[in-house]
């Protein structure tokens, strides 16, 4: 089994999907990568290295020295953060995937996987079942990098045969990791606060229609995806993919079922713009074509798992 390298290993995602590709295919076989001097615990079940994506020369050095073949690269900015400070984000979210396309450009790498998301999409976007090709005019800098890196994984992959793949991931909702600075993240917020204190105030408005999904799906379309053979993978820009769409009342109106004495007010700030430039829902055909995508989590299970596991 040749080695796998999952760099930003340390956030919301990186932590589960870790912990998947390990129990998929051996502890040792799963390299966590992050900026972090310590593993955290939830990955000591595996190696662990302290590696900088915007640091090339250690990036490249170490993925040639281990041999690695695969690489999930998940270190970036997310919209909320990445609009406090513009510049960082492009940088960090463009420099980290040029390094692992060039890897890959050189022979050195098999198979990239590099995320994208619905920010990608912008307020002259349909909104309502978004579909897979169409107008694109993102307002954020973070949908802005997003756009751009799908650009580039398409380039890599027609002009020099790079086999990368991607998704455009919905606002995800987990329970074993903590989301680190996106416009969705009031929909995990909300259940520590449901838990906790029976009240939420929301920064986004009752109305805010987005597109998100459960963590475990998100995962399993990943590997899916990468799972998948080669000549299945029609699109190398980046698939969209739907979980659930709901607005915070509906999804505070779910909690309510389980729990009815939570209460919840709203307070919009600055992500209100970013919500109201994304889509509302998103059309995901091309997914379930090409690699038989199937999201399993609809509102109502995923708020039963939050609820029974939030700590
Ligand atoms: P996150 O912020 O929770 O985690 C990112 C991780 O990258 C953190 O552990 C951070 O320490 C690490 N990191 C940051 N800079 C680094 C650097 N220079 N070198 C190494 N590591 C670095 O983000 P996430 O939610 O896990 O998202 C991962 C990817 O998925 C991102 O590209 C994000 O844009 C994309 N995405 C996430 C969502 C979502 O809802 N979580 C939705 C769409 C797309
Ligand atoms: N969940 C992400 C964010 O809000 C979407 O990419 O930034």
């Amino acid at each position: 089994m040749s080695k796998i390298l999952v760099l930003g290993s340390c956030g919301q995602i990186g932590t589960e999907l870790v912990l998947a590709l390990r129990a998929k295919f051996g502890n040792t076989a799963v390299v966590a990568a992050d900026l972090r001097d310590e593993c955290p615990i939830i990955l000591n079940n595996g190696p662990y290295i302290k590696l900088d994506a915007l640091d090339k020369e250690n990036v490249r050095a170490y993925i040639i020295e281990q041999d690695i073949k695969e690489v999930y690269l998940l270190a970036a900015l997310l919209s909320a953060t990445a609009e406090k400070n513009p510049d960082f984000a492009w940088k960090l979210n463009m420099e980290g995937l040029f390094t692992i396309l060039d890897l890959a450009k050189e022979g050195q790498l098999q198979k990239i996987f590099w995320p994208s998301s619905i920010a990608v999409f912008g307020p002259t976007t349909p909104a309502d079942q978004t579909p897979q090709h169409t107008v694109m005019e993102p307002t954020t800098v973070y949908g802005i990098s997003k756009q751009a890196g799908e650009r580039w994984c398409e380039y890599y992959h027609n002009k020099f045969g790079v086999d990368v793949r991607s998704i455009r991931y919905p606002g995800l909702i987990s329970y074993k990791s903590l989301p680190g600075g996106g416009t969705t993240d009031y929909a995990v917020d909300i259940f520590y606060k449901a838990k906790a204190e029976g009240k939420f105030t929301c920064f986004l408005s009752q109305d805010t229609m987005l597109p998100m999904m459960f963590m475990d799906d998100a995962i399993r379309a990943t590997i899916e995806l990468m799972e998948a053979p080669a000549e299945q993978i029609k699109i190398r820009s980046a698939y969209n993919l739907a979980g659930c769409s709901f607005t915070p009342a509906e999804l505070a109106k779910e909690i309510q079922v389980l729990q009815p004495n939570f209460t919840i007010d709203y307070a919009p700030d600055f992500r209100q713009a970013i919500a109201d430039s994304w889509p509302n829902s998103i059309d995901d055909s091309a997914a379930q074509k090409d690699w038989s995508w199937k999201a399993q989590f609809d509102t109502k299970a995923m708020v039963k798992v939050m609820l029974e596991n939030v700590q």
